[in-house]
């Protein structure tokens, strides 16, 4: 599949290793040209099966059907408004810890969620799913923590959509959790806060990761 990441940070290396690992094609979206191409090599390098990877300039159109957020959520909604007209029909992936000014709480409204907010600004016909919010970067460039393959919790009002994001979990080698509909995107932001303020007490220096465990 072909898929497209905005930005060329640390998330969009962590996500963009397991996608290129599955043996899918990205494109990079990246407002700082030699960033992008930077990180299309590095990916280009660990690329399975063929899989494409290049940068492009950000604000160039968007031809992929699968799109990922991988900036800070106070950059989403100036983003959304400047590729509204192309978003229609495609899966916008949420990948966000909306963390408040002073990293001790959330920012979201109450008895909201980014990724709900987010799908009130989008065009109709755009599937907002929310998932990676949950992985910390590294992990995701590494797989697995402590030999298990890391689970990526997913939130959606749309099945197929929710599918679609699973089968490319699942074959850059992670385990998929579909948690529900978008609204459960509250209790994975709430997650992805706590594992945050976890990482100084546990010094566990953003390696650590979520895992359902199930007979
Ligand atoms: N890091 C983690 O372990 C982790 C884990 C789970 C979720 N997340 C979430 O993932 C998202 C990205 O985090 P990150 O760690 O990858 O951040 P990052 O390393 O700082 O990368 C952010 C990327 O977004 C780009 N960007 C920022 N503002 C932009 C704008 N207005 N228009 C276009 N591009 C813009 C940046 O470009 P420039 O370099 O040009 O500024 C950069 O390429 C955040 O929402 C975060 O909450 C992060």
């Amino acid at each position: 599949m072909n898929i497209t990441i905005l930005g060329a940070g640390n998330m969009a290396r962590g996500i963009g290793t397991r996608l290129v690992a599955g043996g899918n094609s990205l494109t990079l979206l990246s407002r700082d040209p030699e960033d992008g191409a930077a990180l299309a090599a590095e990916l280009h390098a660990v690329a399975r099966n063929g899989a494409t990877t290049q940068a492009i300039s950000f604000g160039s159109p968007i031809r992929d059907d699968v799109v990922i957020l991988a900036v800070p959520y106070t950059a989403e909604a100036e983003i959304i408004q400047q590729y509204s007209a192309q978003l229609p029909g495609k899966i916008l992936v949420n990948i966000t810890n909306p963390l408040n000014a002073t990293y001790d709480g959330l920012a979201s409204p109450p008895g909201s969620s980014d990724a709900e907010e987010i799908a009130r600004m989008v065009p109709a016909g755009t599937r907002v799913v929310k998932a990676f919010n949950t992985t910390f970067a590294r992990t995701l460039v590494a797989g697995t923590v402590a030999g298990q393959p890391l689970d990526v919790f997913i939130a959606g009002d749309d099945a197929a959509a929710k599918a679609t994001i699973s089968q490319l979990v699942e074959a850059g080698g992670l385990h998929a959790i579909d948690v529900g509909p978008l609204s459960r995107a509250r209790q994975l932001e709430g997650m992805g806060f706590l594992g945050i303020t976890l990482q100084g007490p546990l010094g566990t220096q953003f390696m650590s990761a979520w895992k359902l465990l199930f007979p």
